[in-house]
């Protein structure tokens, strides 16, 4: 079979190679992790908040003064751009009577102004204007110190187009986090994520997919193209099974690759390449999940990320976003091509709707423990449970109900 070379930093596995026949022993997710709402808290509390997970895309929150409120995991969060550019995230709730600071994304100008009493606060979350607060016409009182009632900030980051957060402000920095994964892109690639990337704007720049399933399941259907000649024979026929490879990039991403990945597919001119990518890898294409609720897909000429946004245990929002090595790629000149790779990857992620579903229905049945991994082809799906597990384990909570396999 074809196979790509190994890249620095990772496990590339072989398929029809490097078999583990004790991962078919292994123990997976239970059903609560996917069906228990108590669980799915606990799982934001104690595994998602002591890592580096999605919120949103840079774009979101394009100019200086934009703010753009997210739910995430039944937390009310903002994210908002400060007058120096810098990303800021912060707990959505206004410092007076608990009102729900900002309900809808938009232009907030200098300062975020509470719908309720008209409390004011900076777009570095600074309390600035506290009107009336001592009877009509008095703004200020003694003993009250705007200083000491900013909003709650929650630690963020932005890379890949991506604003990340870091919900209990103890991770290493994202940079450090991801340097597994940026340093194998920057071999494949020569990618500088901080830096090269154009997010696409137009009607072909984003699509959402809503799945009535737990979001693990998503992670858990990218990480394998075991169903692909199955679920995608459309796909099958210009990426087939037998071209890809197993990726497990630790501690934090698995997935697969494959080495056909046709640029030209359709007639179409392939939008302004990655300047730095390998020459020789021009057909290589990665599809990884970035644990816990990230998608990410790499080809020579566009990016694309895929967010999961939990919102219930069983319900999840997807959010895929294009990006390109340079604006020229968003020009009327590759419009075909932009318009094509929209609908080809709209189709295939379409198509996985009904099997993640499948598996949520699953898991309301008694008769499933979890269910089995294969040797081969599930090797990242197992990764990504062992990941799961080590951290709910670790966490330790008093109070909390171990999650037992
Ligand atoms: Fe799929």
């Amino acid at each position: 079979m074809a196979r790509s070379d190994t890249l620095a930093s990772t496990t590339d596995i072989s398929p029809h190679e490097s078999a583990d026949p004790s991962v078919l022993r292994s123990a997976a997710l239970p059903h609560q992790a996917y069906t228990d709402d108590n669980e799915w808290r606990r799982e934001r509390d104690e595994v998602i908040a002591e890592t580096w997970a999605g919120l949103g895309f840079s774009i979101d929150i394009p100019t200086a003064g934009y703010v753009c409120p997210v739910t995430f995991m039944g937390l009310p969060l903002l994210m908002a751009r400060d007058q120096a550019g810098r990303a800021r995230v912060f707990h959505n709730v206004c410092r007076h009577r608990g009102m729900q600071l900002v309900a809808e994304p938009g232009e907030a100008g200098l300062m975020i102004r509470c719908a309720y009493h008209k409390w004011g606060y900076d777009l570095t979350g600074q309390l600035k204007t506290t009107p009336n607060i001592g009877g009509m016409g008095v703004h200020q009182v003694d003993h009250f110190d705007c200083a000491h009632h900013a909003l709650t900030s929650v630690l963020c980051e932005e890379l890949m187009g991506i604003v990340f957060i870091n919900l209990s402000g103890e991770a290493p920095t994202l940079s450090e986090h991801l340097a597994p994964l940026l340093s194998r892109w920057r071999d494949l690639a020569g990618i500088h994520f901080d830096r090269e990337l154009t997010a696409d704007s137009s009607a072909f720049g984003a699509m959402e997919i809503a799945l009535r399933s737990n979001y693990k399941l998503a992670v858990e259907n990218y990480c394998e193209a075991y169903h692909l000649p199955f679920v995608h024979p459309d796909l099958n026929t210009y990426s087939p099974l037998d071209s890809h490879y197993n990726l497990i990039v630790e501690p934090l991403a698995s997935g697969q690759g494959t080495c056909v990945y046709d640029l030209t597919r359709g007639g179409n001119q392939p939008l302004p390449q990655f300047s730095g990518w390998d020459t020789d890898r021009l057909k290589t294409a990665e599809y990884l999940s970035l644990y816990p609720n990230i998608l990410l897909g790499i080809q020579a000429d566009h990016f694309f990320v895929i967010l999961l946004m939990p919102e219930a245990v069983d319900v999840t929002r997807e959010r895929l976003q294009f990006m390109y090595s340079s604006p020229e790629a968003s020009t009327e000149a590759y419009e075909e091509r932009r318009q094509s790779l929209y609908e080809a990857w709209n189709s295939v992620f379409a198509e996985d709707v009904s099997v993640v579903e499948g598996m949520q229905i699953g898991r309301g049945s008694p008769a499933f423990d979890g269910g089995l991994f294969t040797p081969l082809m599930d090797l990242p799906t197992h990764h990504f449970h062992q990941w799961f597990l080590a951290r709910r384990r670790a966490s330790g909570t008093q109070g909390a109900t171990p999650l037992t396999a």
